[in-house]
């Protein structure tokens, strides 16, 4: 080795001392990391030169300002970032990390972006020395090409600022489509220069709802306002594209259009007098499809909008259009017979009538050069027009149908990527929210190819977003605290290819990104670091076996006799197999000793538990949880419906058949129920056991009569017994039938381990 090579090699030894190492498997994961030890590692600090065509200034800007929280010092060479990579992929990048340089390569200057993403991403937690950038190649490109995330700036105001820390945060996890909700019921937020008198009146309400809708009735004196100038929405847009981020904003019609109501009464059935909501449902005015002039405010307001925004896309809303007033109106009603609408057994002349009004934004759109999008609601009329992008928020439902109907689609299914749905289980720890639950893993596991899609309805899926609306999130610290970490497994279902996902590999990367998220003042939720457990019941050992996922830097610690584990628990260190009654708690402690937060679950063992359960009905797909097994796991649903204890049902009683896994002598069957508000939980009205000595014949063994549901009955898990003369069995049958739903909600019978001695 020539001497100026030994000095090299001894400085670069120096560094590499004290310098933390990068790790190019960032979230969301690239497709391909491929390092090469054999070659000396980058080392990178502050003062790194940076080499850039002029089309690039602002993506190298970026960079050096992600480096900035680096030391200074000497770097091994310079950062070249170049476009020109061949791929069918516009957004694709690749990395080149040599000793000497680090190649970006976009195939268009967002590929560029991404790669520097992926670069700042990869820094070590501690940037208080060089960091060694391995030697290697990332090669990289998004799965989908729409990576959306929709935030609602009307139930509660997020300014100019804030709107554009959101964006950064977008950035941050490769996200590209910013749905920007601006208009609803509370709040019109965007300044139409037609009418001025949407953002005079509009934009303010009096005050807001205390607590959760329906459970009281009294508002704050504290008045909402605040809207975003055309010139505040133009420098936004300037800013997220800078960032390679497209907005697309939404005016929600003809429902969710109480503020444009307060400011112009003539829009709506009855003239009014209305009021911008401080509430969040109950209202049944919307805008007036059979006024003329209501229908050029609609293209009026859309023209100016879609005039500001260069996105080819606008969403014109079209969800939750309560058609009352349309029933009611001579205008409306003389517009259906103008249309020649009649009513059919699948959509009503008022359902269609919407159709019409769907029609009618698209073809405003469409003189625009542009398309609209609607939540899945526009798919209740058949005829809306070819070009209109479905998102499917209930659930995936609007995502097969529209894809079947050669609608491309959006993909955002409340039950998966609600990010105002609670995050966690444990409730006495959550800010209010407005319900659901929707934790990380949740997120994570979503696909967006739904099952049963043909090739050709998977081609119309253009990507997921998740949305967050914002009735109960009065702050933008809060706002983050939703997104956060759920974000980041939304963006790797939007970039990953789903053989590359892995929810454990996922957890193991997150610390990097909290880095992140730290070093740019992020508030997130830490739920990810808590205990973990997953349980798999063992049929044929007869036992439940217990799998714990560990933070990274933290030990886990449990106890089996109810009690609260300490610092001197048993460590977790391998999973465990349960074959006998026990309280299992557990808890996280991290590197400083600190305890996560506790679960714990009951375990009871019985004749019935590990068996074989069928069930007649499907369960609630949002609220099956573990399905059939989870009846007969051992483990027993506590007051909290979401523990994924419970199996939930949606109209059809539950009915199981349990297979003993060897012949018991038994003379009763226990079972739970459990009543939650808001989603609507029924008690049973009726229970009935069989059993069979054979597992073929069935013979009735107990009823069980529950009096109609008491509405003054309170949440939390119900215990009901079936007492018969012993008897020894093979096999059970129970049937659990529900009270009769009423009210506007979803009833949903929950149950819970059947048990037997
Ligand atoms: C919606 O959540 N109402 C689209
Ligand atoms: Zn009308």
């Amino acid at each position: 080795m020539k001497l100026q090579a030994l000095i090299a090699a001894a400085l670069l030894s120096a560094v590499s001392a004290s310098a933390g190492v990068a790790d190019y498997n960032v979230i969301p994961r690239p497709q391909s990391v491929e390092e090469n030890s054999s070659v000396s590692p980058f080392v990178l600090s502050r003062d790194v030169k940076i080499s850039a065509p002029k089309s690039l200034r602002r993506e190298s800007e970026f960079l050096k300002d992600y480096l900035s929280a680096l030391p200074a010092g000497k770097s091994s060479g310079r950062i070249e970032l170049k476009t020109g990579l061949k791929s069918d992929n516009p957004e694709a990048y690749r990395i080149t990390v040599g000793p000497k340089n680090i190649v970006v390569e976009g195939a268009s200057a967002a590929g560029v972006f991404y790669g520097i993403q992926t670069l700042r991403k990869s820094l070590p937690a501690d940037l208080s020395d060089a960091v060694e950038m391995p030697a290697g190649v990332i090669e990289d490109a998004p799965r989908f090409a729409y990576r959306g995330a929709h935030l609602d700036v009307v139930r509660h105001f997020f300014d100019a600022d804030e709107v554009k820390t959101f964006i950064d945060m977008l950035a941050l996890h490769n996200i590209n489509k910013f749905h920007w909700h601006l208009t609803d019921d509370q709040g019109w937020r965007i300044e139409i220069k037609k009418y001025p008198r949407l953002t005079e009146v509009g934009s303010k309400r009096a005050g807001t709802l205390i607590g959760r809708y329906g459970a009281g009735t009294e508002i704050d004196s504290i008045p909402v306002e605040g809207y975003f100038t055309q010139d505040a929405v133009r420098d936004i847009i300037g800013y997220a594209a800078e960032r390679h981020i497209e907005i697309i904003p939404e005016i929600d019609l003809p429902s969710h259009m109480m503020a444009a109501l307060a400011s112009y009464p003539e829009l709506g059935c009855t003239g009014g007098p209305y009021e911008v909501l401080c509430t969040w449902a109950g209202y049944k005015d919307v805008l007036c499809p059979g006024k003329d002039h209501t229908m050029e405010f609609i293209g009026d307001v859309l023209t100016e909008v879609m005039a500001l925004f260069p996105s080819k896309l606008i969403h014109i809303g079209g969800d939750e259009c309560p058609k009352d007033r349309w029933k009611e109106c001579p205008d409306c009603q003389a517009r259906i017979k103008e249309l020649g609408i009649v009513a059919t057994d699948d959509a009503s002349a008022e359902t269609q009538l919407q159709g019409y009004v769907t029609r009618y934004a698209a073809e405003v759109a469409r003189k625009a050069g542009k398309s609209v999008i609607g939540w899945d609601e526009i798919l209740e009329c058949d005829d809306i027009p070819a070009d209109a992008v479905v998102m499917s928020w209930r659930g995936i439902d609007g995502a097969v149908k529209g894809t079947a109907r050669g609608h491309r689609v959006i993909q955002t299914p409340n039950d998966y990527l609600y990010f105002d749905y609670y995050q966690s289980d444990n409730l006495d720890n959550e800010p209010l929210a407005i319900g659901g639950y929707v934790p990380v893993d949740r997120v994570y596991a979503f696909e967006p190819f739904s099952d049963g899609m043909s090739d050709g309805q998977k081609a119309l899926v253009m990507g997921p977003q998740a949305n967050l609306w914002t009735e109960y999130v009065p702050t933008f610290s809060h706002l983050q605290y939703m997104e956060l970490p759920r974000m980041a497994a939304l963006a790797e279902v939007q970039w990953s290819l789903p053989e590359r996902k892995d929810y454990h590999d996922f957890k193991c990367r997150m610390p990097r990104l909290i880095a992140n998220y730290e070093r740019a003042g992020y508030n997130y939720a830490r739920h990810i670091e808590d205990t973990d457990v997953a349980y798999r019941p063992d049929r044929k050992a007869r036992a439940l076996e217990v799998k714990a996922s560990v933070y990274p830097g933290s030990t886990l610690r449990y106890t089996l006799d109810g009690t609260r584990p300490s610092g001197s628990s048993a460590a977790y260190t391998s999973p465990l197999l349960l074959d006998s009654d026990c309280v299992i708690t557990a808890a996280s402690f991290d590197g400083e000793g600190r305890m996560g937060s506790v679960v714990s679950d009951t375990l009871v063992v019985t004749a019935p538990t590990f068996g074989t359960c069928k069930l007649a009905y499907e369960p609630y797909s949002p609220f099956a949880f573990g399905g059939a097994d989870a009846l007969v796991d051992g483990l027993v649903g506590n007051d909290n419906f979401r523990s994924g204890r419970w199996v939930g049902f949606l109209g059809d009683p539950c009915d199981a058949t349990i297979e003993f896994a060897k012949e018991a002598e038994v003379s009763e069957v226990s079972f739970k129920t459990c009543l939650v508000w808001p989603e609507g939980a029924l008690e049973m009205r009726k229970a009935e056991v069989y059993g069979s000595k054979d597992g073929v014949d069935f013979e009735l063994l107990a009823t069980l009569d529950n009096p109609e549901q008491d509405p003054a009955q309170g949440n939390g898990a119900y215990s009901h017994v079936l007492r018969f003369d012993p008897v020894t069995l093979k096999a059970l049958r129970v049937v659990i039938t529900p009270c009769e739903p009423s009210g506007i909600w979803k009833r949903i019978l929950f149950v819970d381990e059947i048990s037997a001695r």
